[in-house]
């Protein structure tokens, strides 16, 4: 799978792609996540601009449909998207089935927001999916692509050495995972549950099940009724 991300912070975004699982599975070949700075698409030779002033008026600039367009044309010429998506707050709630239904449908293009948005032309001709990170607003998309990129590259087979870990992920099946404990079993008086030491595996499950079952009625009763 690739991901190419275009954006006008390429160093927002070194880091936390660079790190445990996501970092992994790009050494392990899972991955390849290519990060465009869009100033070297700009045609202003001199100042490396993308952005103008909004017809019509108003604050804040506005990124310009050209640079952009040149961007996702030189990208798409290489490869068949999945999904051009632009990060937005206006976009699809990024949730799990999201997450999921990404890693597996091919290679993406993720457009970073900046400024007070981006040229409505863009979104109209270029995007295929809008996505939000939630209910805020970011200064930028940056965050927004790191954060789905990362929920994304854990799901690919291979990119978490126990499969088991990542489908038993909160969220997963619409539940919160259940409480995990380590060594030591007691720590000044802070028991671990005992059913986790008797090595019953049918009865943790059953116990892991019904903690789960517990947290999510309790945390997020909303989840019960999607
Ligand atoms: N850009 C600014 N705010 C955002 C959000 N909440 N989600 C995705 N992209 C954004």
């Amino acid at each position: 799978m690739r991901i190419d991300i275009i954006t006008v912070l390429p160093e927002l975004l070194e880091s936390p792609l660079n790190h445990s699982i996501v970092k992994r599975a790009q050494d392990n070949g899972l991955v390849e996540i290519v990060v465009h700075n869009l100033r070297d698409y700009s045609q202003d030779k001199k100042h490396h601009r993308v952005d103008d002033y909004a017809f019509g008026g108003g604050a804040g600039m506005v990124m310009q449909v050209e640079p952009i367009f040149r961007a996702i044309t030189a990208l798409k010429e290489e490869r068949d998207y999945a999904e051009i998506i632009y990060t937005s707050p206006d976009g699809e709630k990024f949730a799990q089935p999201l997450a999921n239904r990404l890693s597996m449908g091919g290679d993406l293009l993720i457009l970073c927001g900046h400024y007070k948005g981006i040229d409505q032309r863009v979104r109209d001709h270029l995007i295929t999916k809008e996505i939000s990170i939630g209910d805020y607003v970011l200064t930028g998309g940056e965050l927004a692509a790191a954060v789905m990129t990362d929920a994304i590259v854990r799901l690919i087979p291979g990119a978490i050495g126990d499969e088991q870990s990542a489908l038993s992920d909160s969220f997963q099946d619409n539940l919160l995972a259940p409480p995990v404990y380590t060594r030591p079993a007691d720590f000044n008086g802070w028991k671990v549950p005992e059913i986790l030491l008797s090595g019953h595996e049918r009865k943790i499950h059953e116990w892991q099940f019904q903690q789960s079952m517990e947290r999510t009625k309790r945390l997020r009763p909303d989840l019960l009724n999607d």
